[in-house]
């Protein structure tokens, strides 16, 4: 018997990753994960929270003392007026915190507006909560920024809210905050809710991050939602949190909070509240030691003469590249005979452009990354590489696509 669920896609990167288990020596830029390792302080708090037996149910949104703390950095760093630390919710990383909040937020057939192309849970969070999304576009002519009167064209009577990522997965764009008080003039005008994911907050490369709820008046519609996993190269131990300052909403996600977790697991909460706690010298080391990444990884693409092309972003850290749709060309006949064996070129139920491309570079060329199209329709024509993998695996991908291609 089929199931609304049925209609709710997995991302496509989730298929990449299997397809990269079958390669041997492979350059995993397919994944948003990066190459660094928890710091100390983390490990030393989560380790002492075992010896201390800090294994027993917990306050659903979450330890008081790592509240207060993300409460205080709220205000502190982000310029959010957050009152209490019970407005913050601790998650189950940002994904989670995402899925929550939709469900809190949304009656079924709600609209909310979204980014295109945008990671593809931002999407899968909204449909789970039976909502439906309209995607407004990003040009890549703007650095990946919006039009106002595109995106206020998006909006129907259906509306509930506006979905912004600053910085950008995929595109890396980081919006200005010109652009994020367009959007809050017009979330105001409207009556609309802001859903604020700020993930990659530290990851802006000579550039502002401004926190949306931090413009006067918004805190009251926007919800602003966080990670530790980029910040403090956390993935896999799973810390989020978001704030909400409307109380009726804010009890709302405190159900679906313990309804899908209890609480978050009590001694990741403690790495938490020691990494707050601890020297914050290490975000911007990973942020200085992301840069170069970009840099060496924009360089080795320059080198492949035009295969691929786009700026460097000034967030995050994906590669969000156009290619020559004609790529074909530059690729000795008997390397694409080789993967076309494979039957690696239209892999079933995924074919198109990009889609092509990416099973190509992963059969030619070991060599991870996800098809534009996955991150919406208006990234058909384009791949993303994360660079945040080691120096070695970004120099040896792009060896391996200097290979591949032909100089023209
Ligand atoms: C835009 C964006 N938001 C939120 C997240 C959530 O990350 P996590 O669930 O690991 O905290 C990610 C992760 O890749 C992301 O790219």
């Amino acid at each position: 018997m089929p199931h609304f669920l049925d209609s709710v896609p997995f991302s496509g990167i989730i298929r990449i990753r299997d397809m990269m288990y079958a390669v041997e020596r492979p350059f995993r830029l397919d994944q948003g994960d990066v190459s660094f390792d928890a710091p100390d302080s983390v490990k030393q708090g989560m380790v002492t929270a075992i010896a201390d037996n800090r294994s027993h149910y917990l306050q659903t949104s979450g330890v008081p003392r790592l509240q207060e703390l993300l409460a205080e950095r709220l205000r502190a760093k982000n310029h959010i007026p957050v009152g209490s630390p019970d407005e913050v919710l601790v998650t189950n990383g940002g994904i989670h915190a995402l899925y929550i909040l939709f469900q809190a937020l949304l009656e079924p057939g709600d609209e909310v507006v979204i980014p295109d192309p945008l990671w593809p849970p931002g999407a899968g969070t909204i449909l789970s909560a039976r909502g439906v999304v309209v995607r407004y576009p990003l040009h890549e002519a703007a650095e990946w920024r919006f039009d106002i009167d595109e995106l206020a064209a998006c909006l129907t009577p259906k509306t509930r809210a506006i979905y912004v990522n600053s910085p950008q997965n995929p595109t890396g764009g980081v919006l200005t905050r010109g652009d994020i008080g367009a959007i809050a003039r017009l979330a105001d005008q409207r009556g609309l809710w802001l859903v604020s994911d700020e993930a990659y907050e530290d990851v802006v490369f000579d550039v502002e991050h401004v926190s949306a709820a931090s413009l006067p008046g918004m805190y009251p519609r926007t919800v602003p939602v966080y990670t530790f996993s980029k910040s403090y190269a956390m993935t896999g131990l799973r810390l989020g949190y978001l704030a909400v300052s409307d109380a009726a909403l804010r009890d709302r996600v405190r159900k679906a909070l313990f309804f899908t977790t209890s609480n978050v697991a009590s001694v990741v909460q403690y790495g938490g509240i020691a990494g707050l706690e601890g020297s914050q010298d290490v975000v911007g080391q990973f942020r200085a030691e992301l840069q170069s990444r970009r840099d060496l990884f924009y360089r080795g693409i320059e080198s492949l003469g035009g295969v691929f092309s786009g700026r460097p972003p000034r967030g995050a850290f994906y590669a969000f590249l156009k290619f020559d749709p004609e790529w074909r060309t530059r690729v000795d006949p008997a390397t694409l005979e080789a993967a076309a064996a494979r039957g690696q070129e239209g892999v079933a139920g995924f074919s198109s452009p990009s889609w092509d491309l990416t099973a190509f570079l992963i059969a030619a060329g070991r060599i991870g990354c996800v098809p534009g199209v996955d991150f919406g329709p208006g990234g058909e024509g384009y791949l993303r590489f994360c660079f945040a993998r080691e120096r070695s695996e970004l120099a040896g991908a792009i060896e391996s696509l200097r290979n591949i291609f032909r100089q023209p």
